[in-house]
This record gives structure tokens, sequence and C-alpha cells, in this order.
């Protein structure tokens, strides 16, 4: 297993992207991960915005936009680890191990649940009224995203820097109170996590808004990252400035139309607008250029977005293949933290060598598929490693046979399986259980099949 930097981030699925997340978050890690010293995990941090957002429409359809606007960006996926929160079960799991070490008195301390409870007092309303446990809980179900792949650094924003100190803290107790049952149980020397450090970036800039403040949607005060370039153009123009004519010298430094246009322009560029605008260039002439800056810089990603948007079965795959991926770390940890706090799975192997290698299965003897053509057909068998038969096929066509194949390895990500390319991986390979997964998958098609007719 690699012993590089691993550096992780979620995005809360509740709004529509915007270029203050664009400037500030999405472009400097899409070029973190192209680094070969980085091993990078980028995900859609849908159980967090069930917290903020009710609204099931808008947290679905903020899930597609996020996704097709970083796969639309260039995140290398064969890189990088990008996934789906809720496609992670072991997150849930690991919040609930979590949730039982950390003090009480530690989440009450969370600035954002301290300034509800505050916004309740000040009103004069019971300390608690309309606050879900889910936002008390916040801060663990975030330390368990974290933890579960031993990330070393979480690059955040400064609003978020309580939180890593709190994943570090729970992470502490968990290692005091279980390092010890942790060696025992995995025969390792290691630590169960790795404490991990927020990275705050202050040479990102934020964004200002159309308004000068942050751009951030709880101003109000955004652009959208994919609006066509007609409407584009018209939010630009509504960038506030002040009130000098052209012909007038204008200081770039204290002007958040010239801040944007920075984050977009060249640093010759910038250099050059700026001594315009000291000799007197109207706001206009900047807001032109600003926009073709933009326009220049997103006008290819955006015809991206848009036929990937067109094809959210496309999105939908390579996020599955993210979460098959990611889970070849997370389930092997959560059967050794099992293990660890004495709720572990008997039949389990568990092969992890230290927390620093959350490592996979080691190349033991393992289920296998054999294939094999007869008659023009494909035949396939699931043969265990005593060589018994687990699955056998009748006779398909070839297509439909590696179709069947990647179904039932990708069905047993969701039980207590992990698909490997091809091969499983099983910590409880019970026949039963597969011929269960195998009625699954055929009700299922057959369920889309007369759907779609
Ligand atoms: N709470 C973060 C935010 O609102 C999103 C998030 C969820 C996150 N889980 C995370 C960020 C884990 C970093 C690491 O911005």
């Amino acid at each position: 297993m690699s012993t590089k930097i691993r550096t992780l981030t979620g995005i809360t699925t509740t709004g529509t992207p915007h270029l203050g997340n664009y400037v500030g978050a999405i472009r400097p890690a899409i070029a973190a991960s192209r680094r070969d010293d980085v091993e990078s995990f980028y995900f859609l941090a849908d159980y967090h915005a069930l917290v903020k957002c009710e609204d099931p429409a808008r947290v679905a359809r903020s899930r597609l936009e996020i996704a097709a606007t970083w796969l639309a960006l260039g995140l290398d996926t064969d890189r990088a680890f990008f996934y789906r929160q809720s496609d992670i079960p072991e997150i849930p799991e690991l919040t609930w191990l979590l949730t039982c070490v950390t003090g009480k008195g530690l989440l009450n301390r969370a600035h954002a649940y301290k300034a509800a409870v505050d916004r309740n007092a000040a009103e004069g309303i019971d300390a608690d009224a309309g606050i879900s446990a889910g936002l008390f809980m916040y801060p663990v179900l975030m330390a368990a995203d974290i933890l579960v792949f031993n990330a070393h650094s979480v690059p955040v924003g400064r609003d978020q820097v309580q939180h890593i100190e709190m994943a570090r803290d729970i992470a502490q107790r968990f290692n005091h109170l279980y390092g010890d049952a942790f060696r025992t149980a995995t025969g390792t020397k290691g630590e169960p996590f790795v404490l991990p450090e927020a990275a705050v970036d202050d040479i990102v800039a934020t964004l200002p808004g159309l308004d000068g403040r942050k751009m951030s949607k709880s101003y109000d005060n955004t652009i959208p990252l994919w609006l066509p370039p007609k409407d584009l153009k018209k939010a630009i123009a509504g960038i506030i400035t002040d009130s000098r004519a052209p012909g007038e010298p204008k200081d770039a430094d204290t002007s958040n139309l010239f801040a944007i246009y920075q984050a977009f322009a060249s640093e010759e560029s910038a250099r050059s607008m700026r001594e315009a605008l000291a000799g007197g260039v109207g706001w206009a002439f900047v807001k032109q250029k600003l926009f073709e800056e933009i326009d220049h810089e997103l006008g290819a990603p955006r015809e991206r977005y848009e036929a990937l948007m067109a094809k959210p079965d496309e999105i939908e795959d390579r996020l599955q293949d993210g979460a098959r991926k990611a889970r070849q770390r997370s389930a092997p940890l959560l059967e050794a933290l099992r293990a660890t706090v004495g709720i572990g799975r008997p039949l389990a192997q568990i092969s992890i060598s230290s927390s620093e290698k959350p490592a996979v299965t080691k190349a033991k003897k393992r289920p296998q598929w054999k294939r094999y053509l007869e008659n023009g057909l494909a035949h396939a068998r699931l043969v265990d490693e005593e060589g018994t038969t687990l699955i056998e096929t009748r006779g398909l066509d070839v297509k439909t046979m590696s179709a069947l194949i990647d179904a039932v390895n990708s069905f047993a990500t969701d039980a207590n399986w992990i698909g490997v390319r091809g091969d499983l991986v099983s910590y409880q390979a019970k026949p039963d259980e597969i011929r269960r997964a195998i009625q699954l998958i055929a009700a299922a098609e057959a369920e889309k099949r007369s759907k779609k007719s």
C-alpha cells in the first residue's frame, strides 16, 4: 500500500455550484489531485445535506449537478477517489462506533449547534427548540467521513476547522480506549486512526460575490458556475462597483470586481488591468474582460457539463465505480474495528497490516469466476476456495455474461462482499446468500425492463 499523503474533503449537496465554490474549492482540489505524492478523496456529503435540507428533489438535483461539475472540470477518477457518502455503508457504521466514544460535552461546544442554541435563547424559547439530533451529531458524521479513510489532511474553509479538530479529538479518544484491542485484533502495531489535520489555505482567495461580501449561497450574491454565456454576461453586469466614471483613476485593491477578475486572469493580465484601472479605465471594460476570461476558462467544461447532465446514467456509473474503489479501503477497516470493539464476525478474515495501511486483502485464495465457451456460448462458474461451485450460469452471449458477472460483483459490494476486478473477495461467503443476490439482481433487472417497456 501507498505511503502517500491522503487528503480528503466533502461537498455538501444542497445547492448549485457557483464561481466561489469553483475558485475556492473545486479548482484547487482538482489541481491537487494531479500530484503524484497525494491520494485524494472527494465525496458528495449527501447525508450531511439532510441536516440542512429537507427537500428531496433539491438534494437529488444538487448531487447530480455537483458530480457532473467535478467530472466536467476534469477530475481524474482513476487517480482520485470520487464517491457519494451514502454509497459507503461503512460511514454510518463508523459514525455509531465514534458516537459511543464522543463526549456529549464536546458536541455541545460545536459552533453550529451553539449558535442555534444561542438564537433560541435570544428569542426566549426552549434552548433546543427546532434543533435536530442530526445537527447535534453533524461533527461525528464528519469525523467518520475522515477517519474511515484515515485521511491525513483535510482542506476546508475556516468555518470547518473546529470540525476537523473534533474529528482529531474523537480519533484520539478511540485510539486511547481501543488501541490495544485493535492491535490484538489485527496483529499489528499501529493505531486505529490517523489524527487528521485541517489544511486551511489562506492564499486561496475567498471570492467576493455580487455585493462584495464573500460569495455564498447564504448571502444570495452568487454567480452560478454553469450559466450560458448570455446569462453570465448579465450576472457579471450585476457586480456592484463604486460610482467612479470612466476617466477617473480607480484602485484595484479595493475593488471586488477586480478581485473576481484576478481569480480568472493570468498574472500578467491582472497586472495590466491594475494599471489600466489606475489610468481610469471604466468598470464596464473590466466587466467585459472578466466575461471573456471566465468564458475562456469554463467554455469547454460547460459543454462537457451539459453532455453529462443529459446522461445521468453515466454519472451514476462513475459514482458507483468510485464507491467500489473506496470500499476496498473502508470495508476491511470496519471489519477490523468491529473485531476491535467486540462485535466482530467470527468468520471474518481480517487482513490489515497497520492503521497506516488500511489495506485490503492479500492475494490469497478467494472465490473466482471461471469462464469458458461451449458451442459458441459463454458459461461461467463462481468457484470458492475449496473448489465448490457457488454459481453456475447457463449458456449466454458474451456481453450478457459480462453484464451478469458485473452485476453479481457490484451487488456483492452491498452485502458482505467486495468485488475486486472480476473476482470476489468474501468475508462470509455462503451459497444461500449468493443465490439470494442473484434473485435480487434478476428481480431488479426485470423491473427495469418493465419500466422501459
Ligand atoms: N461540513 C463540510 C461543509 O459544510 C462538508 C463535509 C462533510 C466535509 N464531511 C466532510 C468536509 C469531511 C471535509 C471533510 O463544508
